[in-house]
């Protein structure tokens, strides 16, 4: 039996704990998606979790949905990425950069020439993104062609590519939370004839041909999936999200990746949708390597999670948002701060890397 706060064996890789540092947008990148230069210092103060995924990332000009979001596809980010990285492992941590498309999350005023978002099918979402100007509307996006989708995965090669060089531990591949991968995913954003939508089979297709170009680069152990089963934030649905997900796990097993990432609860829903525990009990069951848990958990419930075999490790966001050092205010059960919602998106040093260490208060 297991707790929160053993280690964690990942192919090569020790982690010291089962404490993960979700992904978390924090909009403070330079407009060119240069990291900004508080990002080190952010990253570095939370190196005990056993593992940090980075916020989410674009792998091209095309994947970018919101205000001041970090990219991996020039070489200025990446050299930026590259000084984040060093912070981390200087200080004992781990850290995976997380892969993102936005696909139809986003607005064209943030795109290369103002042009549409890329979709499968061009439904708009009745979702919201951040531009410089505010809070908008999503754009509707275009339905993207056969070309699109080959140069959309060679994308995500490149950004893995990058995420070498940068020298992270690994790369989480963002499927979940209705951005690109999902919208292939889930039946309500797919309405494509070809060979990429159609049937269960068909819509799991762009996620395996995106994990396959992944590991031209990485090592297996090295690449996490995220995914969010059933998930309706960004205006998701699935006909049958049972079936749906079961496949993508059955894929995804045949690659024998680091690990599952399964959102169970977007913000908004905290906590878990009840309706769905038996699909992420049967995917549980069903994913063979480690399975990572995520959506509004605390000591206690994290706890039970992994030692009740529900999950091999816990990504905390809030949480670690507000609290550094969270590994251990978790284990000693101490003081937690409480995350400030008005610094998440943007802003100043201030709800940013002015969160104290516990040892600071005593
Ligand atoms: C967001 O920027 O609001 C955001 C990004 C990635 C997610 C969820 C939300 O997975």
């Amino acid at each position: 039996m297991s707790s929160l706060y053993d280690p964690l064996t990942m192919g090569k890789l020790q982690l010291k704990n089962r404490v993960f540092m979700a992904p978390l947008t924090r909009n403070r990148a330079r407009p060119d998606g240069v990291p900004g230069s508080m990002a080190a210092v952010y990253y570095s103060q939370r190196a005990s979790a056993g593992l940090i995924v980075t916020e989410a990332t674009q792998i091209s000009p095309m994947g970018k949905g919101y205000v001041n979001t970090p990219g991996i596809h020039t070489d200025e980010q990446v050299a930026e990425w590259k000084k984040i990285v060093a912070a981390v492992h200087q200080a004992g941590g781990r850290i995976f950069l997380q892969l993102w498309h936005v696909g139809r999350i986003s607005h064209s005023s943030l795109l290369p020439g103002n042009v549409a978002p890329l979709a499968p099918s061009a439904i708009r979402a009745k979702s919201q993104t951040v531009t410089a100007s505010g809070f908008v509307d999503v754009s509707t996006p275009r339905a993207m062609t056969a070309t699109d989708i080959l140069q959309t995965i060679g994308d995500f090669r490149k950004a893995a590519a990058n995420a070498h060089l940068a020298g992270f531990d690994g790369v989480e591949i963002h499927a979940a939370n209705g951005y690109l991968i999902d919208q292939f995913l889930q039946s309500k954003s797919n309405a494509r004839t070809d060979d990429y939508g159609g049937t269960t089979a068909k819509r799991v297709r762009f996620l395996r041909e995106v994990v396959e170009a992944v590991l031209d680069v990485w090592e297996p152990t090295r690449v996490g999936v995220r995914i969010s089963p059933g998930g309706t934030f960004n205006d998701m649905d699935d006909e049958d999200p049972e079936q749906t997900f079961s496949q993508v796990v059955d894929m995804l097993n045949g690659f024998r990746l680091g690990y599952l990432h399964v959102v169970e609860a977007a913000p908004e829903e905290t906590p878990a949708r009840e309706q769905l525990t038996t699909l992420f009990k049967y995917l549980r069951g069903a994913w063979k390597g480690i399975y990572i848990v995520n959506g509004g958990y605390d000591a206690a419930r994290g706890e039970l999670a992994v030692s009740s075999g529900d999950a091999d490790a816990v990504a905390y966001g809030r949480l670690f948002l507000a609290n550094p050092d969270l590994p251990k205010r978790l284990s000693h059960r101490g003081p937690l701060n409480a995350p400030d919602p008005k610094t998440f998106y943007g802003g100043t040093a201030a709800g940013y890397i002015d969160y104290p260490d516990w040892s600071a208060h005593v």
